[in-house]
């Protein structure tokens, strides 16, 4: 019996090893934020266990050191980002903000480039099957990918930045796509929409001109390679960090790739006293945390003390991340700490809110849970993040700006009735619902590119050139002998047929201008 089993155990290792072909996998993560690197050390751990010889440029080597898995650590040449952004949004911020990611595109490619052992990898022409990478603030590392003869698998822990729509052949539509950086969702205001054609062309420009531009010159002091946008639509393809019932059904290509959701680890005991204070709560807990967000020192006084006065008025406990000591007023209810283990508390059946500022990963683990949310975004992909979460069902969004005790109390009440938090356990259900695990998918994908390493499957709307994606050679042969009749008609029709002429032809450049796509001639053939 025991040699039968033993046996039985070596075919399946036999088995195994004969069937799935191990990879050599090479992972480049040259960005210092620790939230984003959350989202694909859980992923590339699993590849090594899976077998796949991984190794891993990050600015987060591993503490243990793990079967398979070996790192090219960038650890202590740039400072780990933990910085503390104002509350309030404006257009100037948000300049700001871009200025700051692409400057750190730029820092990042030169650390990449410098580091001996990233080096090594080109010099001694290792070769790999894949590389993945982030697709975030800079396209450097498509550049070593090159250099190296892989193929590329992309990855974000949000969702697509303005400057990847292109690339994927994505055409970017103000009119139902939101602009993740500013507020409104599927069903934008005017205003909104004239504000998305505008930011969303504005930071493309900007990231082609100071950052992309740049990042090729700086690899080009070390080899040769074609122009990073081309490399970039060269990407085999994108693992999203999104999944549709929360973010919403978008038009993808087949290249890209919902795969939101495994970096949720499986739920731990949670610490004695915490326990206690969740189990004793008569009518449930609602967990406030902003994440890294707002802290005590840069949230004004009034804010806080809207929320204070709002959660003092319910019958339920709540459990508050908060690097401050005290609280004004320090209600009773309040269980205040300055680490909490959110995703262990969000699993907790007691919990029936969630109070956050709707960062990707805190969202995930909120519709993972099924606990209702109340968002109330402070930067970056947070407000859409936030109005995408709010059409789900999954919460409500709060703003900032109209958060008073009133308002709160408001929101609280439609989450915490019993109908709405049923409706979110049943989205919850739909969201788990996928043909494979998240993580599984995230795998089949990155074993799919080491398979099948010739081919590729992006849209062509992605390399088709401009004037003909948006038909412009059709309509300057249709319009134009519309033109020339009109001139010669008598004055009356000739008015009214130039301005239908000019109305189409401005329709078009809006529609030009709301694809993002460059009319530098870079995109040209
Ligand atoms: C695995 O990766 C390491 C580090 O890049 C490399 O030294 C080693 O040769 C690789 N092993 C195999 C079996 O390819
Ligand atoms: C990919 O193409 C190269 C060059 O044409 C060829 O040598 C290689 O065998 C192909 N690889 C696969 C997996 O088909």
């Amino acid at each position: 019996m025991y040699i039968m089993q033993n046996l039985w155990h070596v075919i399946i290792l036999l088995y195994s090893s004969i069937s799935v072909h191990s990879l050599n996998i090479l992972g480049v993560f040259p960005y210092q934020g620790k939230s984003h690197f959350f989202v694909f050390e859980p992923y590339l751990q699993e590849l090594a266990r899976r077998n796949h010889n991984v190794t891993v440029i990050s600015y987060f080597p591993q503490e243990k050191p793990i079967a398979n898995y070996h790192d090219i650590s960038l650890a202590g040449k740039t400072k780990i980002l933990e910085s503390v952004f104002p509350v309030d949004r404006s257009y100037w911020i948000l300049m700001k903000i871009f200025s700051f990611l692409f400057e750190k595109g730029r820092d990042n490619c030169e650390v990449l480039l410098e580091n001996e052992n990233v080096q090594n990898l080109w010099q001694s022409e290792t070769k790999f099957d894949v590389v993945v990478t982030e697709q975030f603030n800079s396209d450097c590392s498509l550049g070593l990918a090159y250099k190296l003869g892989a193929p590329v698998v992309g990855m974000t822990s949000h969702v697509l930045m303005p400057w990847h729509y292109e690339r994927l052949g994505i055409h970017y539509n103000p009119s139902y796509m939101s602009f993740q950086f500013c507020e409104g969702g599927t069903k934008p205001t005017f205003y909104q929409r004239l504000e998305r054609v505008v930011l969303h062309n504005l930071c493309t420009i900007l990231y082609k001109y100071t950052c992309q531009r740049v990042n090729e010159n700086q690899i080009q002091k070390y080899f040769d390679i074609p122009s990073l946008q081309d490399l970039a639509k060269d990407v085999k393809a994108v693992l999203m960090y999104t999944n549709f019932p929360v973010n919403g059904p978008g038009l993808y290509p087949p290249n890209v790739i919902e795969v939101g959701g495994y970096h949720v680890a499986k739920t731990k005991e949670l610490p004695k006293d915490l326990k206690k204070f969740i189990e004793e709560s008569e009518h449930g807990v609602i967990f406030i945390s902003f994440g890294s967000m707002l802290k005590a020192a840069t949230t004004p006084e009034d804010k806080v003390a809207a929320i204070v006065a709002a959660i003092s008025e319910l019958p339920q406990r709540v459990v508050w991340k908060w690097d401050g000591k005290v609280l004004p007023g320090n209600p009773k209810n309040v269980y205040l700490s300055n680490w909490l283990p959110q995703n262990d508390i969000l699993a907790h059946p007691k919990l029936v809110a969630f109070y956050s500022h709707c960062g990707m990963l805190s969202t995930t683990e909120a519709i993972y849970h099924g606990v209702p949310m109340i968002g109330m975004p402070v930067f970056g992909d947070q407000p859409g993040n936030a109005a995408a979460m709010e059409e789900s069902g999954l919460g409500v969004q709060i703003q900032i700006r109209d958060l008073t005790k009133e308002t709160l109390l408001q929101k609280l009440k439609t989450i915490l009735d019993p109908e709405f938090r049923r409706k979110v356990k049943e989205l919850s259900a739909v969201w788990h619902d996928r043909p494979s695990s998240a993580m599984d998918t995230a795998i089949y994908w990155t074993e799919f590119v080491g398979r099948t390493k010739n081919y590729t499957f992006r849209s062509p709307a992605a390399t088709v050139p401009f004037y003909q994606y948006l038909y412009l050679d059709i309509i300057t042969l249709l319009g134009g002998p519309k033109k020339l009749k009109a001139q010669n008609a008598d004055e009356d029709t000739g008015v009214s047929t130039m301005s239908t002429y000019s109305s189409s032809k401005f329709a078009l450049v809006i529609a030009g201008l709301s694809t993002g796509i460059d009319f530098h001639g870079a995109n040209s053939p």
